[in-house]
């Protein structure tokens, strides 16, 4: 049940902490050992619709860093249809919540004839793609109720770091800082209230834009994918550095920009885009690191967050930004775990 929660979504969000923990313990006792060496792939290949696209997005980063492979992310739809080259030299990650999605079934089992190898990341045991792939690796995320995924990413997030660094010597180390993570998670959450806050100004807005650069930017169409979902208000996720190239058009007094800031390797080149949307008198909401006062000074709202190592930031950016959507859709007195026109698993192509 609901455990006090008005939603199933906001009990969700509020379980991000255990969850992240339960999935980070599997991988830490290495149930997961694969039998090859990640490394020796040609191209690791990670398919995925929705939210499931975005915890791709972000594992892209994680895999091109620590295992140097060539990654590519595609939405399953698009995959299916278009001509790529697959074979046994491939790696084939396929990531479903439901582990029924149709596209990103028939995708992944495409590759699979076609030579590559499949893992899936699922969080239902025994769902169709946990069958048809030749490896699955599970996020312990529990059912999840909503419709909007929340726990599901991050315990998404948490395998594919896991992944990426699991075939390292110093695996251990990356372990023990992917471990500090939930109780980081737990901070953030404290600080919900404050979220709600900045969020109900925002409630009769018809627009807005979500920017991130680097491991922010899945973080930021997530954040949009969030809003739109639950709350029907237009929201565009983008790269900010892409802003100056068509979106900026779109910026005036009216239109409020989430962006999504932690001092990684890309702060400062975020603080220039924040620059370029203050001239053009956009209203911009950050999410960064608490104390950071220059940010805070650029920002009409300002959430932090604990500072974190740059790769981890992920994890709890993504917080506010499901707070903040929660906070707007139920004050709109909409179905938050039941919106209009989404099933929680899309069996259709
Ligand atoms: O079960 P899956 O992870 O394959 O589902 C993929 C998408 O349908 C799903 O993430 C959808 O985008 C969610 N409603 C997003 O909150």
């Amino acid at each position: 049940e609901k455990g006090g929660f008005k939603h199933f979504m906001l009990k969700e969000i509020f379980e991000q902490p255990r969850t992240v923990g339960d999935t980070i313990k599997g991988y830490i006792s290495r149930d997961y050992i694969l039998p090859f060496k990640l490394r020796e792939f040609r191209r690791i290949i990670l398919l995925a619709c929705g939210t499931s696209y975005h915890a791709g997005l972000v594992g892209s980063y994680w895999i091109s860093k620590y295992l140097q492979v060539p990654v590519e992310v595609m939405y399953a739809s698009e995959f299916r249809y278009a001509d790529i080259p697959v074979d046994d030299r491939d790696l084939v990650i396929a990531i479903s919540q439901s582990g029924e999605t149709a596209d990103t079934r028939y995708s992944a089992l495409s590759a699979k004839e076609r030579g590559a190898t499949v893992i899936s990341l699922v969080n239902v045991m025994g769902s169709a793609l946990d069958r048809e792939s030749d490896y699955t690796l599970y996020t312990h995320a529990g059912p999840e109720i909503g419709v909007a995924a929340t726990k599901t990413f991050t315990s998404q997030l948490a395998v594919l770091y896991s992944l990426s660094v699991s075939q390292l010597p110093n695996r251990d180390e990356y372990m023990e800082k992917l471990s500090a993570v939930p109780n980081m998670m737990e901070e953030v959450l404290g600080n919900a209230e404050n979220v709600k806050k900045v969020a109900l100004k925002y409630t009769n807005k018809k627009n807005m834009l979500y920017l991130g650069r680097y491991l922010s930017y899945p973080v930021a169409l997530e954040g949009a994918l969030k809003l739109k979902e639950i709350s029907y208000i237009h929201a565009e996720g983008y790269p900010a550095g892409e802003m100056k190239h068509g979106p900026i058009a779109l910026i005036d007094e009216n239109m409020p920009v989430v962006v999504v800031a932690p001092k990684d390797r890309v702060y400062e080149k975020t603080l220039s885009n924040i620059e370029e949307v203050l001239t053009r008198k956009g209203i911009v909401i950050s999410v960064g690191f608490a104390g950071d006062e220059r940010l805070k000074s650029m920002s009409k709202d300002f959430i932090g967050i604990p500072s974190v190592d740059e790769d981890l930031s992920p994890f709890l950016t993504v917080i506010p930004l499901q707070l903040f959507a929660y906070y707007i859709a139920d004050h709109l007195g909409l179905d938050v775990d039941q919106p209009r026109n989404l099933a929680k698993t899309v069996t259709v192509e």
